[in-house]
Parts: structure tokens; C-alpha cells; sequence
């Protein structure tokens, strides 16, 4: 296939404006196509919000629309059928841009993505930029420290098992807790048993529309629950910070 296009992921956001590494902005400029992700419930792509302020031609950005939960095992299967729109416009030789929100290969539907193309088309010429974790950016706007020294950091998607959180917490110095959703209150009650709650932060929508922050969780509501929620656990201070 000689006439074959490029194919090139960009992280952006997670939900503040201007959130994205310069060479990611260029390629997006360079582009034919910039495909993003909206949930089928959602009314605006989250990903498409994070491009806020950046000027680029809404002719040539494109929606793919999924549902936002079908069951795991199926997600191959859901992005092969997904990946087609993009394998017809990358087999015709356009640059196309796939966005994804946070860093491009952390726990990103953009791997899914990357995956079927590379099924649909081996050889396919791309590149994927990282962008900002949803964890790094709460972190910088709250002053909470990711790792001083030598302290042990684990990156968990929330367990549904309250004791295998705490046996995690128990076992490292900070935990970077994705995926709450509605597991937040039962999080919540395990922080304030732990005595840890002061030293702990939350976001919920960081940088978006209905934006929760907070640094020490003693009294936060439990209602904040929400697909794009994170905590930063510590057991104890981080300092002056
Ligand atoms: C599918 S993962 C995407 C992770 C993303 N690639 C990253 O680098 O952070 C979704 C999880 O990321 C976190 N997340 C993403 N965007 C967020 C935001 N704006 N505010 C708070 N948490 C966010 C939440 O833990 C959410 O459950």
C-alpha cells in the first residue's frame, strides 16, 4: 500500500485549556483529519472540550461516537468497528489525529484504538504523543508531591474490595486512586477509618465543566462521585506542601 497515511495519537487535557505538549499541537495543525471520542450519552466530547482556545478547523475534526460501558471483553471487537472510518481515510493517505484525554497509553481507550488499526493495517505508519495524566495535573494544582525520595507510588484503578484497597494503602507511601466512580463513598469511609483523610486529595472533572478539587477529603460530599474522578491517597503529610 504506497499511498498510506500516517496515523499519529495526541493526549490532550485532561479538562484544563492549553493542556498539551507543543510537537502534539503541531501535528494536530499538520493534520487532514482529527478524530475524537464522545460517549453515545455524553452531549459534547470531553476530549473536544480540552481543545479549547487552540484555533483548529472545525472541517476538519470528526466525532466518533461509543457507548460509554460495554463490557470489556468486547472492547476489541467494539474499536475494530470503530477503527474502520479510519483505516478508509488513512488507506487514501490522509494524516489522521486521534485524540484521547490525559496521557495517550494510560489506561486510554487511544490503545484500543492503536491496537485495531495496527490489525486492520500492520504495517501503518504512526506515532503517539504522551500527554498530561489526569493524576499529574491534580497533583501540580494542588501542591501534592507524587514521590519524594524514595517513597513507593502505586497507580490503582479503584478496587471494588474495600480490605484490597486498604492492604494497598497499608503497603505503599501514595496511591493514585483512577476510576472511583460510584465506589467514592466506600472510599471515602475507608480514608476517615485510616485516619488519612487530611492527607488525602480529590478531583472530580478537573479543568471541566462541574469541576470538584480538593486537598484533605474529612468533608467531602459524598454526591461528588463521577465518572472522572481521582484521588491522590498519602498516609501521611507531604511536607510543607
Ligand atoms: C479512561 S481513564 C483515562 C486516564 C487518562 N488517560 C490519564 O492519563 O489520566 C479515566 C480515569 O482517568 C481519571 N481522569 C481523567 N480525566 C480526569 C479529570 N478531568 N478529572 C479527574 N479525573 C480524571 C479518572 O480517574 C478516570 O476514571
Amino acid at each position: 500500500m504506497s499511498n498510506l497515511g500516517k496515523f499519529v495519537g495526541v493526549g490532550v487535557g485532561p479538562g484544563p485549556a492549553g493542556y498539551i505538549p507543543v510537537a502534539a499541537l503541531q501535528a494536530l495543525q499538520e493534520a487532514d483529519l482529527i478524530f475524537m471520542p464522545r460517549a453515545h450519552s455524553s452531549e459534547q466530547s470531553v476530549a473536544g472540550q480540552c481543545l479549547s482556545g487552540l484555533s483548529l478547523p472545525a472541517e476538519k475534526i470528526r466525532e466518533l461516537i461509543y457507548d460509554m460501558e460495554p463490557d470489556r471483553e468486547s472492547l476489541p471487537q467494539v474499536y475494530l468497528k470503530l477503527a474502520e472510518s479510519l483505516a478508509t481515510q488513512l488507506r487514501s493517505g490522509k494524516t489522521v489525529a486521534y485524540l484521547t484525554i490525559g496521557d495517550s497509553l494510560t489506561y486510554s481507550t487511544y490503545i484500543y484504538m492503536l491496537e485495531a488499526l495496527l490489525t486492520l493495517i500492520p504495517e501503518l505508519p504512526h506515532t503517539t504523543f504522551p500527554g498530561i495524566t489526569s493524576y499529574a495535573a491534580i497533583a501540580s494544582a494542588l501542591d501534592f508531591p507524587l514521590g519524594k525520595g524514595k517513597e513507593r507510588v502505586l497507580i490503582l484503578p479503584c478496587p471494588d474490595d474495600s480490605q484490597r484497597l486498604m492492604r494497598e494503602i497499608e503497603e505503599h507511601d501514595i496511591v493514585v486512586l483512577m476510576k472511583i466512580g460510584h465506589r467514592l463513598p466506600k472510599v471515602l469511609k475507608l480514608v476517615r477509618k485510616m485516619g488519612i483523610a487530611r492527607y488525602c486529595a480529590f478531583a472530580s472533572n478537573f479543568g471541566l465543566p462541574r469541576q470538584v478539587v480538593c486537598k484533605g477529603v474529612e468533608e467531602l460530599p459524598v454526591e461528588c462521585a463521577g465518572y472522572l474522578s481521582t484521588m491522590l491517597i498519602r498516609k501521611e503529610s507531604g511536607g510543607v506542601l
